[in-house]
């Protein structure tokens, strides 16, 4: 076993809003924390966040946690777990303002207080009137929440590892997690750090498909390296597309947009939502609106020569609103479109977004898995939060502004966790040869050179056949084709290479391992999928239209070997009564 090894108390795979949060808290509780993070740490995604976090800090409409509750598993189409999100809502406004005291530049009203915008699904009294629940530094919310924190770790002495890649989770034969072997990238060389406790917060999995918002980071590492861990990934087939990307390109244009009074039309110059949604309109929950442009669309009523796209008009709020409010979509558009919003409408249709399911986790942070086929237990040393993690607060479908609170709170909340486990477990575990033998392994596999097909061409077609295949509308020929598709992919990619030349970058080494993850997440992705017979949030059967709650109020959990199993919807809140499913109209 010739690797360097360190020691930390604790070990955060992935530096963005989830990672950073948990690690200051850790720091702050003079744990010694290692953060690794393959990029440096404020270019992880949540710097991309744009419209905001929710909190029902009530400084623009009145407002408060029990109707915050209410719109998520509403929004979740009944599948979110309701004691994780009485959990989250509680504890939204604290969590915002831990962030503004730690020196967020939250945009402010003119009484000084945090600015709040409106944002689908958000409702007043339990389904009433729109509330203005979402906390916005103008539309770079994430950028001022990463920065701060990234700051704020500097100053507490946070250790981090830029630039390194994680291979695979150390894992001992009574199931400890011990942490995990990683790759410096600029060197190749691995290292081994050991940490009694494991933080995964890796983010989502959103190259999975070839339009999307995300960077090209997130392709899902951690979720794949729990699953090889033996970890089952929760509720894959529920993938966020959200309905304003940039047509054609994917890039984010925020739901802010609407939430200052955007509106969407067709090639009529109907504003085709009102038939969609006749109450909440444009900002109904992200799969209706996605799934409206959608339809417009298949059925001829889209813009441009093609009438493959929307229009989203944000001229009409004038030059002002959209300079104070909006400035990062106008870049945006006038880069990606040479189109400046304050003038024209911009053209619009679905991208892929969140990833809703992940590493099943309870409301402390603690990844549970079933054991030996049994009922599920905490993985002794193993935690998870953010997008990666699935608490499930977003069950079927994510509230916008949603993301960005589940970051802190449960990075927060794990960390807390961690700081008793690491009370409890004062003494590292020692290692066993093997499990560092089989991660070592992993990454030599990478090693191959010669002749042979090249991993990216694999990964590009990957994310086409996802694309095809497990988009907005969704059946059993296209999702059973789809998943042929990804299983012969997966055959090729074990003969493929990253170079025909006696040279191999470290960098097409990450981009080799990145696409294996995807792989398994694509399986798990269609094959939950092609399993859940009806429409629920995201996931739109054409063969299965209605919400099924006799049979499916459950989660989907997927095995690294395609074995599928399911686990009830925790439909039983902490203190307050539950939130029975009803029809679900906006
Ligand atoms: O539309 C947006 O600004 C995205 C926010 C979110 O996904 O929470």
């Amino acid at each position: 076993m010739n690797v360097e090894r360190r020691k930390f108390d604790a070990l955060i795979i992935g530096a963005g809003g989830g990672g950073l949060r948990a690690a200051l808290q850790l720091a702050r509780a003079d744990a010694q924390v290692a953060v690794v993070s393959k990029v440096f740490p404020t270019r992880s995604h949540t710097v991309a966040a744009q419209g905001g976090v929710n909190a029902a800090l009530a400084n623009v409409l009145p407002d408060n946690w029990h109707w915050h509750m209410f719109d998520t598993v509403k929004g979740s189409d009944y599948l979110g777990d309701q004691d994780a999100i009485e959990y989250m809502c509680r504890a939204a406004p604290k969590a915002v303002y831990e962030l503004e005291h730690a020196g967020v530049p939250f945009s402010r009203l003119e009484n000084g207080r945090i600015y709040q915008r409106a944002f689908g699904g958000q409702s007043q009294d339990f389904g009433g009137e729109q509330a203005a629940r979402t906390c916005a530094a103008a539309d770079r919310t994430g950028h001022a929440i990463l920065h701060t924190l990234y700051q704020q770790n500097i100053r507490a002495r946070t250790h981090f590892f830029d630039e390194y890649f994680a291979i695979d989770l150390i894992r001992d034969r009574e199931g400890y997690v011990l942490g995990a072997l990683v790759m410096s990238i600029e060197s190749g060389e691995c290292l081994l750090i050991e940490a009694k406790a494991t933080l995964i917060a890796t983010g989502g999995a959103g190259q999975l498909f070839r339009t999307c918002t995300n960077a090209l980071i997130n392709t899902g590492d951690g979720i794949a390296m729990a699953m090889r861990a033996g970890v089952p990934a929760q509720d894959m087939e529920f993938f966020q597309f959200h309905p304003t990307g940039i047509a054609g390109k994917g890039m984010l244009i925020t739901e802010g947009a609407r939430g200052e009074g955007g509106y969407l039309i067709n090639r009529e110059g109907e504003r085709f939502m009102e038939r969609y949604a006749p109450h909440a309109r444009d900002l109904a929950s992200r799969d209706v609106v996605a799934r409206a442009i959608a339809t417009e669309v298949r059925e001829g009523r889209g813009c441009g020569p093609e009438g493959d796209h929307v229009l989203l008009k944000v001229d009409h709020l004038g030059e002002e609103v959209v300079a104070k409010r909006l400035p990062g979509i106008r870049e945006l558009a006038l880069t990606f479109l040479h189109i400046d919003p304050a003038k024209e409408p911009i053209p619009v249709y679905p991208t892929a977004h969140y990833t809703m399911g992940g590493i099943p986790t309870n409301r402390f942070g603690q990844v549970v898995a079933p054991v030996r086929h049994g009922p599920e237990e905490p993985v002794p040393g193993l935690y998870a939060a953010g997008e990666c993690a699935c608490v499930s607060v977003h069950g079927a479908n994510r509230l916008g502004g949603n993301s960005l609170l589940d970051i802190i709170v449960f990075g927060r909340a794990a960390a807390r966790h961690i700081v008793g486990f690491l009370q409890e477990n004062r003494y590292h575990r020692p290692l066993e040869r093997e499990s560092v033998e089989r991660a070592l392994e992993h990454r030599a596999r990478w090693d191959r050179k010669g002749k042979g097909e090249p991993v990216a061409e694999i990964r590009r077609e990957l994310r086409k056949v996802m694309e095809e295949h497990c988009g907005v509308f969704r059946d059993q020929q296209v999702l059973s084709e789809g998943l042929d598709k990804v299983k012969a992919l997966a055959e090729r990619l074990q003969e493929a290479v990253i170079s025909d030349h006696s040279r191999i970058f470290n960098t097409a080494r990450v981009e080799a391992m990145e696409t294996e993850n995807l792989m398994d997440l694509a399986l798990a992705t269609v094959t939950s999928a092609l399993a859940r017979t009806e429409s629920r949030g995201a996931h739109s059967r054409i063969d299965f239209p209605e919400r099924d709650d006799e049979n499916w109020m459950k989660h989907t959990l997927c095995f690294a070997d395609g074995r599928l199993d399911y686990k009830p919807v925790r439909t039983r809140p902490l203190t307050v009564d539950p939130f029975p499913p009803k029809p679900r109209v906006y």
